[in-house]
């Protein structure tokens, strides 16, 4: 008889394919990002990132009450400040716009876990993530300074209320000195999202509009890993680990499943995938022209991210993928 195996026979209806699925996609999964911007009653859409908005703090509390609402567990902040400056002063300072937001929305939303992205991009001037030198033209970020501010930044951000610190920029023991200085000022149990293995892409293009936080010149590929590399990622997420990160990340997400799994097969720790600004983007575009079904197309991507090892998924279309989730079967 042949064939003996038919693996069709698994797929032949709804319920013996409910039955069989081996991944699952929740909205516990999904952590939704924001954009905090100074004012009141602004929700100024980004132009590259068409559904995802600048909004002032009045505006992320509502959206932060919202989220919660729909059952996602997680938002995570980034901050446009009024004023850049070398020593990214708005990245630490107590009245600075991420801490605002921050206490905003504990204090309205309280069991919404609040994450911070603790980086000076937004902040600096150059753009870049780090101190430069005063008169740098080449962007070379100056590592041990770099820490001392993103210490003051994560102290800051905890005081203010944030649950999980996320530090992105890629310095080399920004985890242990995080770790360190929380640790010290009494926040022993606030936990580390360490963005481990960060690749210098492309992809990061709409939300350096979002976020206003393009390096003005050079680039990032002194502190961000070279896309063609892997064993690096897993040397990244070793030290990470050992400097006492909580959990980790991998991004961006579409072009790096491989990563994906290579760093949840090699920890025991949580895996987040960052599904970036460039892959929402291009999924809205493709969409907006009708040339793709965004919704199933969003699921497909997402449930993709989950297989190859991801337990958490920051995501810009977290809110519609909540909505979808039902509705693509
Ligand atoms: C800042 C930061 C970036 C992102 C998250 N944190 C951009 C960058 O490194 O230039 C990218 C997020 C996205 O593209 O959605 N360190
Ligand atoms: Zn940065």
């Amino acid at each position: 008889m042949f064939p003996i195996n038919r693996p069709r026979r698994l797929r032949a209806s709804v319920g013996l394919r409910r039955m069989v699925q081996e991944t699952v996609l929740t909205p516990n999964d999904l952590i939704y990002p924001l954009f905090a911007v100074p004012g009141n009653a602004i929700a100024k859409e980004v132009k590259s990132m068409p559904g995802v908005y600048q909004l002032s703090v009045d505006k992320i509390v509502e959206e932060a009450k919202e989220v919660y609402d729909m059952g996602i567990p997680a938002i995570i902040l980034f901050g446009i400040p009024e004023d850049k400056d070398n020593e990214a002063t708005g990245a630490w300072h107590d009245c600075g716009i991420v801490q605002k937001a921050t206490t905003a929305v504990k204090e309205a939303v309280p069991d919404l876990i609040v994450m911070n992205d603790t980086c000076l991009c937004e902040y600096t001037p150059h753009g870049h993530c780090g101190y430069l030198e005063v008169g740098d033209l080449v962007g070379r970020v100056l590592n041990d300074p770099t820490l001392e501010l993103l210490k003051k930044t994560a102290v800051s951000q905890a005081k203010a209320g944030a649950d999980i610190i996320a530090p992105s920029g890629m310095m080399d023991g920004f985890v242990k000195v995080i770790r360190e200085a929380l640790d010290e000022n009494g926040f022993s149990h606030i936990p580390i999202m360490s963005y481990a293995a960060k690749y210098a892409s492309a992809y990061y293009g709409p939300f350096r509009d979002a976020a206003e936080s393009a390096p003005s010149y050079g680039d990032r590929r002194t502190y961000q890993m070279n896309p063609a590399n892997s064993l690096e990622a897993l040397k990244e997420i070793e030290l990470d680990i050992a400097e006492g990160a909580d959990m980790l990340m991998v991004k961006p997400a579409l072009s790096y499943m491989d990563i994906i799994w290579r760093v949840k097969e090699a920890t025991n720790l949580p895996v987040a995938a960052y599904n970036v600004s460039g892959e929402y983007s291009m999924v809205k575009a493709a969409a907006l022209n009708g040339w793709i079904d965004e919704k199933k197309v969003t699921i497909e991507t997402l449930m993709s991210f989950k297989r190859a090892g991801a337990d958490l998924i920051l995501t810009y279309h977290a809110k519609d993928a909540v909505r979808w989730l039902n509705e693509v079967s």
